[in-house]
């Protein structure tokens, strides 16, 4: 297996542009199956998820075409004239959960869906509770026999008020795009606001469905009885810009993040002024900047948009771990979500962890050491931490960064970083 080796030390300078977002693209990909019409997305980002979706998508009947070099850049198209299987395997649906997302879209296009639960998940339980609660509130008939949803709604999807009692990304996305085509207004109430949400709305809409209110926690769709196909560009990922962002911070120097928008990370901004480093807004993002001085130690707790993303609390946690000070993270989104801390701690940092919060003091400087990536973003906050440690840090079981990063080592070593990727045969890639 891959790893990656990071020497600490260098600064950060130059500009990254940031890619379509991870967690956009897959629902949109999977709003495919919603017509019988191409949909084309671009500024696509090319990640293992896009492409475990992408599987899953061509084994119902959908034909993926990638494309990067035409002058919308990165593209897919995705064409499903019909749906030729309405199964989803576990062998697919476990590699990635969001695959479990085309369940809605195959029960409002052809009125049944097997499709495989997806099983546990190292930041949590993660159940699809809510998911299936707003299939059954559009009248589809849910089974759950050895491990899959039996879905069926043979005369269609009805539209209904779906009121969620917490606030769910994935069921919010799960319900519009299974409302879309079911007969009759749709009301989702206690949605959740991201900007994801925005995107699908958009894309939705481009393709000719009637959905209002996407971030807000009122959503409401009118049915329609077809979608046609549509051309979509892709939200700017706003962890990336992120995850980037609390780089420059750790690493000091100047980085550009372009191709973005600094809204979609503005309370991140916030905790990083805060810490001491300067933020500027940009028309397309945002630079960071860090003068050699240290930062200091903030308190954080993650929230739903636009409250600090969950998905940025390990990179954040690494940022905390030089600065001055004691820093209090609480994760309130996932309960088991600080699997990067005893890793952190590998590097030297100083953090203990009680139920949903982590206390992390401060020390002046990390010794780079071989850890394991245990999740997408934790694994990308011991990057961030090799970046200041004394010597090298070896990143290992690095799949999981590739889900989600797109060319990681490239748009990091642009700015001066000291990244390189180990192929599995232990021998540096060429
Ligand atoms: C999405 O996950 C993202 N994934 C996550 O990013 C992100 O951390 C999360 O939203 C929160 O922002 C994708 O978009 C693919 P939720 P999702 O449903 O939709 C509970 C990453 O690293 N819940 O908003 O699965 C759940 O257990 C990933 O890119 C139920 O109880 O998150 C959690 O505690 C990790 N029942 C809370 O709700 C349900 O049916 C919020 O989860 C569904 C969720």
């Amino acid at each position: 297996m891959d790893r990656i080796a990071i020497t600490g030390g260098a600064q950060l300078n130059g500009t990254i542009p940031v890619s379509g977002a991870k967690n956009s693209a897959i629902k949109l990909m999977a709003a495919s199956l919603l017509t019988d019409e191409p949909l084309r997305l671009t500024n696509m980002p090319r990640l293992a998820d896009t492409r475990f979706l992408g599987k899953l998508l061509t084994r119902l009947g959908v034909s993926v075409t990638e494309s990067d070099d035409g002058p919308d850049g990165q593209q897919t198209i995705l064409h499903a004239p019909e749906i030729t299987s309405g199964f989803a395997p576990y062998d697919l649906v476990r590699q990635m959960r969001a695959s479990f997302n085309v369940l809605g879209p195959l029960v409002a296009r052809s009125g049944q869906a097997k499709v495989s639960l997806p099983g546990g998940c190292t930041i949590g339980a993660r159940p699809v509770d809510l998911h299936l609660q707003a299939l059954e509130a559009l009248g589809a008939k849910i089974d759950l026999h050895e491990g899959y949803v039996y879905a069926q709604a043979p005369r269609g999807l009805k539209g209904a008020e779906i009121v969620f009692p917490i606030v769910s990304v994935g069921a919010t996305e799960h319900a519009m795009l299974a409302a879309v085509l079911a007969d009759g207004v749709t009301v989702i109430r206690n949605a959740a606001c991201e900007p994801e949400l925005v995107d699908l709305q958009e894309c939705l809409n481009a393709m000719g469905a009637k959905v209002e209110g996407a971030g807000t926690p009122n959503v409401t769709i009118t049915g329609v009885a077809r979608l046609h196909g549509a051309t979509h560009s892709v939200i700017p990922d706003r962890i990336e810009m992120g995850t980037y962002a609390v780089a420059a911070a750790m690493a000091g120097g100047e980085v550009r993040l372009t191709k973005a928008r600094p809204e979609l990370i503005e309370s991140l901004s916030v905790k990083l002024e805060e810490a001491g480093a300067t933020v500027v807004r940009t028309e397309d993002g945002v630079i960071v900047k860090r003068n050699g001085s240290r930062l200091n130690a903030v308190d954080l707790e993650t929230a739903p948009f636009p409250g600090f993303a969950t998905d940025l609390q390990a990179q954040f946690m690494a940022l905390m771990t030089t600065a001055n000070g004691e820093s209090r993270i609480r994760e309130t989104i996932f309960e088991n979500r600080f699997m990067h801390a005893p890793e952190l701690m590998r590097l030297g940092a100083d953090i203990s962890v009680h139920g949903g919060e982590a206390r992390v003091r401060g020390v002046e400087q990390l010794e780079g050491a071989e850890v394991m990536a245990t999740d997408l973003r934790a694994s990308v906050s011991l990057v961030i931490a090799g970046l200041v440690a004394r010597g090298e840090t070896v990143v290992s079981r690095i799949y999981h960064l590739d889900r989600g990063f797109e060319r990681l080592e490239e748009k990091l070593g642009a700015c001066g970083a000291q990244v390189r990727r180990i192929k599995g045969d232990g021998e540096p890639e060429l």
